[in-house]
């Protein structure tokens, strides 16, 4: 087979390192393709002054790198959605395969961007869209391709992990561990992105579509950060035997597709539950195979390029094969939208961790139980404090069974206009994930 010629746009911390990869184990890899990947060209805004590229051609103008006649493959690692979509639909329009590694691209503009591909009969690859190294996509597109998937939940954030880690091992307070993920290369451009859920969100969509062969529906994610987890919410959930974990879970019920994103009280015995630091792991549920983990650096440099690199691969061994037999990435038909809506959060059902401060006189406690009770919600768990000296506030700690989040805010609302509840109460989600 002749060489394939790839071209990668976007020359950052992917990029580079995407190109080290290919240059490193350019051996293996052609013995593994039956061709030589060869990096013909590097569209870089910036120029790749501060980087060694060899002779490799760099343009200016990635729309350059698109239009190339001699490309077979273009890599878009720019990020965003403005220059990166018309980018990728230009690539597709001028007929070549396409790999990207952008979650938001793909879980906003992905229905587009994958029925112009069908069109064109051609290729567009993002496993490096989510969890960074961990080869989900793969997993869910082949290896669990004979499964019924039931549910998954994901630690598909680095950034919030990492925070959340530091914030209950070290006690490090939440706007200086975030400070040193983005000195780190960890957060996003926006670091809003990673603590209010929103990257996230963009990598739960991806998976949600490929595990139920659902549309991508980004607008329907119920998405909740992690900025208003305290201290003291780290230490109520592990001496009820629980761990704080910013999760996306998206599971198959009768009534509909829950996707959601929201910190959640998970079991301290869970494997998922010490995935630590800026790691990142997929639970998933499915029929066949039960319970499986994957588990690894969820961003980086070279994890996110191993990812790349993997596609590039998967793609050059099609090039062989007649655009006929080329796997189509989502395969969805529009009737999975009416057979599987999303559900409203109000909707999804849940247990609750509940953080109240209290005035310290009897009877608190009874109206607060009660409102619960009229609501049809159980007390699993309770932690009631001592005040501090000379306070009068008890902080009270109320964990449920499970209910439906509708109930639980009409519940919530009562009890934060009770005289003697004062402030805001906190709610968590706690889940089981139990198979
Ligand atoms: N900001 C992202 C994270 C990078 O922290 O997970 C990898 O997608």
């Amino acid at each position: 087979m002749d060489p394939v010629k790839v071209g990668i746009c976007g020359f950052g911390t992917v990029g580079s390192g995407t190109y080290a990869v290919l240059t490193r184990n350019a051996a293996e890899i052609a013995a593994r393709v039956g061709a030589e990947i060869v990096v013909a060209e590097i569209g870089a805004r910036r120029g790749c002054e501060d980087s060694d590229v060899g002779a490799t051609a760099v343009n200016r103008d990635v729309f350059a790198v698109a239009d190339n006649p001699e490309i077979d493959i273009v890599v878009e690692l720019i990020g965003g959605t403005t220059t990166a979509k018309d980018l990728v639909l230009r690539a597709i329009e001028n007929g070549k395969h396409v790999v990207t590694a952008n979650k938001a691209l793909i879980a906003e503009h992905g229905n587009e961007i994958f029925a112009v591909a069908a069109e064109k009969g051609v290729s567009v690859a993002f496993e490096a869209a989510v969890a960074g190294g961990i080869p989900i996509i793969k997993a869910l597109r082949e290896g669990l391709a004979g499964n019924r998937i039931q549910w998954l939940a994901g630690i598909i954030n680095g950034t919030g992990n990492f925070i959340l880690t530091e914030m209950r091992d070290k006690g490090r307070d939440f706007s200086d561990v975030l400070a040193e993920a983005q000195a780190l290369g960890y957060a996003e451009a926006d670091p809003t992105f990673d603590v209010e859920g929103i990257d996230a969100a963009h990598k739960l969509v991806i998976l949600a579509s490929l595990a139920f062969g659902i549309p991508l529906q980004f607008d329907k994610v119920y998405t909740e950060g992690i900025s208003r987890i305290a201290p003291e919410d780290v230490t109520y959930a592990e001496e009820l035997g629980y761990r704080i974990k910013h999760l996306g879970i998206a599971r198959d019920t009768d009534n509909g597709i829950e996707l959601r994103v929201h910190p959640t009280l998970i079991p301290v015995k869970r494997l998922i539950a010490n995935v630590n630091g800026v790691m990142n792991a997929v639970l998933v549920q499915s029929d066949a195979v039960g319970p499986s983990l994957y588990y690894g650096a969820g961003a980086g440099s070279e994890p996110t390029a191993s990812a790349v690199v993997a596609d590039i691969i998967d793609v050059a061994r099609t090039l062989g094969a007649t655009p006929d037999a080329r796997v189509p990435y989502l395969a969805f038909q529009q009737s999975a939208l009416s057979a599987h809506p999303v559900l409203p959060i109000d909707e999804v059902e849940t247990a609750f961790y509940l953080r109240m401060s209290a005035v310290d006189r009897p009877g608190v406690l009874s109206r607060v139980a009660q409102i619960l009770s009229d609501e049809g919600i159980s007390i699993e768990a309770l932690i009631q404090k001592e005040p501090p000296e000379e306070a009068n506030l008890v902080p009270m700690i109320i964990l449920t069974n499970r209910t439906i989040e509708g109930k639980l805010s009409s519940a919530v609302a009562q009890i934060e206009g009770l005289e003697s509840i004062v402030g805001e109460v906190t709610r968590i989600r706690v889940e089981s994930l139990a198979g």
